[in-house]
């Protein structure tokens, strides 16, 4: 399916509403409108059908959308339909806790292998993977794993993405503190908790008011 060029932001928050839709379909309400899930979600009803409309009819309008079709249409537009593998590099403070945590299923993401260059963690099991010496990385089948997570410190960061990049990686989630640069086919998310608390100072101070997921 192709669409118009749709703002960064918009995507951004689309997975916001897929987990939005997942939960008022728990609770039963096998029809919401836009209202009920901005109201969930603690963002303008105005927002998601402007959000909504980069995708073509999702709902029909003074009717709602029906829960269990716009849970599909979203997975589609953000091609989650068929699940990812995901491979994590670094298996410190950072890497332990992504590795234990269970909720990334639920997007279809399945971490199927985890890398570190310390014998004391090599062997180890976290979550539900053994961690392998990163030197064996390019023993991954080229192309067998859709995404990377780096969680190395800074210093070794560019020289995994460009491993990673090496064995067929499309999409790279980086938390290290730093510019890596790769081709423009593959697609690189940086998260810094570090930068995203050094804005928040600045909306206390200028009482200007902010959205919660911005
Ligand atoms: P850590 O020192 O606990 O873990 C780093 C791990 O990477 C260690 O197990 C180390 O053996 C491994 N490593 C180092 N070089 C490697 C290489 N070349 N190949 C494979 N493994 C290698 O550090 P922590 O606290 O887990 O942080 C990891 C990264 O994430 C750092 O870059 C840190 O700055 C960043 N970070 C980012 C946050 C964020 O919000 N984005 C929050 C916390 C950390």
């Amino acid at each position: 399916m192709r669409y118009r060029k749709v703002p960064d932001e918009t995507v951004r928050r689309m997975p916001l509403y897929l987990r939005g839709v997942r939960v008022l379909s728990e609770r039963g309400q096998s029809n919401i409108c836009s209202k009920s899930l901005a109201d969930y979600l603690g963002v303008s009803a105005w927002q998601i059908r402007k959000d909504f409309s980069y995708f073509g009819e999702l709902g029909k309008p003074g009717v709602g959308y029906d829960t269990s079709k716009l849970d599909k249409q979203i997975r589609r537009i953000l091609n989650l339909v068929r699940s990812h593998s995901v491979v994590l590099i670094g298996v410190g403070n950072l890497g332990s806790a992504i590795l234990s945590f269970t909720g990334f299923g639920q997007y279809g993401f399945n971490i199927i292998a985890a890398f570190d260059c310390d014998a004391n963690v090599i062997g180890k099991k976290k979550g539900h993977v053994v961690v392998d010496d990163v030197s064996e990385i390019s023993r991954l089948k080229k192309n067998s794993v859709d995404l990377g997570i780096i969680a190395v410190p800074a210093s070794a960061a560019q020289e995994i993405a460009d491993v990673l990049v090496s064995i067929g990686i499309k999409g790279i989630l980086n938390f290290a503190p730093v510019y890596i640069s790769v081709p423009k086919k593959v697609k690189i998310v940086t998260i810094d908790i570090a930068i995203e608390l050094a804005r928040l100072p600045y909306y206390m101070s200028s009482g200007q008011s902010q959205g919660a997921w911005e």
